[in-house]
C-alpha cells in the first residue's frame, strides 16, 4: 500500500461521493445545502417537491432522520483550528522524525522525484498561513448566524484538513529523510521560478478571498431574537467581485489550492498531483454549493440577479 495513493485515493473518492449526493435529489435536498442555501423559509416547497417519492417510505423517513443531524454553520471555526493545529504538530514530527512521520513514511516509497526540504518548508508555511487566516476570519470577522450544515459535511471537512495536513509533506519524504535540520534551512534563497509563481497566486487569491469574507460580513446585520438566538437577513451582494461570480470566495479557494499544487511540484514534475486531488475535491466541493447558491440567489432575489453571473469560475461556470 502506498501512501500517496492512498492519500489522492481519499481525495477523489470524496469528490465522488459528494457528486453522487448532488446526483440523486432525495439526497441532494436532504444532505448537501448549507448556510443561507438551506434557509429554512424558503426551501420548503423546493425539499418537499425533491423529496416526493422516498418521503413516505421508510428509506425516506431514515433519511428524514439523517438529515437532521444538523450543526451550527459557525462549526467552520473547527476546519481551520484542526488545520493549524496539524500543521504544528507535523512541523514537529517532521523535524524530530517522530512515530505519527515514521508511521505513514513507511507506507511512502523513496523516489528520485521528490520535493525539496525547503519546498517542503515553503508549502507547509503557505497551509499554515491559509488555516491561520480563515481562524482569524471565523472568529474575529464573521457575523453570527443561526444557519447550520448536515453533521456529514462538517465530519467531511475535518476529514479534508487532517489529509492536507499530510499532503503539504507527503511527497518530500525522501528528502525529509536524507536532511539534517540546521539553522540554514531558514536562510531565504531565491525561489525557483515555479515557487514564485505558486506563492504569488496564494498571496493574490488569499488576499481577494479575505476581501470576499469581509464584504459578506460587512451585508449581515446580525440582530438578536427575543431568545437572545442570531439572526440574519441576506442581502444581494453588489460588490464587482460578486457581479462576475456569485461566489468569488470559492473561487479564490480553488486558487489557493492550484497555487499549492504549483509550489509543491515534485522535482522533474508537472504538478504536484496530490494537491491536484486534492484541488479536485475542493472544485467538486464548492462547484455544487455554487451550483445551490445560483438557485438560491435566483429564488430570493429573481432571476436578474443572477442574470450574466457565473457560479463559480468567472466565464466557465
Ligand atoms: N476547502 C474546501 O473544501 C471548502 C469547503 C467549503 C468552504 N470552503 C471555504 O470556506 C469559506 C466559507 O465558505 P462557506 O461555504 O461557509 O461560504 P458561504 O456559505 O458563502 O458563507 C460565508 C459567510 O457569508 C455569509 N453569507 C453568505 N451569503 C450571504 C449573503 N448573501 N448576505 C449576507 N451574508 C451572507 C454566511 O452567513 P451564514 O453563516 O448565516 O450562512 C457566512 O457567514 C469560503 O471561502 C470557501 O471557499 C472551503
Amino acid at each position: 500500500m502506498d501512501a500517496i495513493v492512498l492519500l489522492r485515493g481519499a481525495y477523489l473518492s470524496a469528490a465522488g461521493l459528494v457528486l453522487f449526493v448532488f446526483a440523486v435529489p432525495a439526497l441532494r435536498s436532504r444532505f448537501l445545502d448549507y448556510g443561507p442555501r438551506s434557509s429554512r423559509t424558503e426551501k420548503k416547497e423546493d425539499a418537499g417537491e425533491e423529496k416526493k417519492g422516498v418521503s413516505a417510505s421508510a428509506v425516506g423517513t431514515l433519511l428524514d432522520k439523517l438529515a437532521e443531524l444538523k450543526v451550527p454553520h459557525s462549526w467552520f471555526t473547527s476546519f481551520y483550528a484542526v488545520s493549524v493545529t496539524l500543521s504544528l504538530f507535523w512541523a514537529a514530527e517532521l523535524l524530530v522524525r517522530g512515530p505519527s512521520f515514521q508511521a505513514v513514511a513507511r507506507y511512502a516509497p523513496d523516489t528520485a522525484h521528490s520535493m525539496s526540504f525547503s519546498q517542503v518548508l515553503v508549502v507547509w508555511t503557505l497551509m499554515l498561513a491559509q488555516g491561520s487566516r480563515r481562524l482569524y476570519e471565523c472568529m474575529a470577522i464573521s457575523k453570527p448566524s443561526e444557519s447550520r450544515m448536515w453533521f456529514g459535511h462538517w465530519a467531511l471537512g475535518i476529514l479534508f484538513y487532517t489529509l492536507t495536513s499530510v499532503a503539504v509533506w507527503i511527497e518530500g519524504i525522501s528528502s525529509i529523510r536524507a536532511h539534517t535540520p540546521s539553522t540554514r534551512d531558514f536562510l531565504i534563497q531565491g525561489p525557483s521560478a515555479r515557487t514564485f509563481i505558486g506563492v504569488l497566486i496564494f498571496l493574490l487569491a488569499s488576499g481577494f478571498q479575505h476581501d470576499c469574507h469581509a464584504y459578506l460580513a460587512s451585508l449581515k446585520n446580525s440582530k438578536k431574537t427575543d431568545g437572545g438566538a442570531a439572526t440574519s437577513d441576506y442581502k444581494l451582494p453588489e460588490h464587482p467581485a460578486f457581479n462576475i461570480s456569485l461566489t468569488p470566495h470559492y473561487f479564490a479557494e480553488c486558487l489557493i489550492y492550484l497555487s499549492l499544487a504549483i509550489a509543491a511540484t515534485p522535482k522533474g514534475g508537472v504538478l504536484n498531483w496530490t494537491f491536484v486531488s486534492a484541488l479536485v475535491f475542493v472544485m467538486t466541493n464548492l462547484g455544487v454549493t455554487a451550483y445551490g447558491t445560483g438557485q438560491w440567489y435566483e429564488r430570493r432575489f429573481g432571476s436578474d440577479a443572477v442574470k450574466g453571473k457565473a457560479r463559480m469560475i468567472p466565464f466557465i461556470f
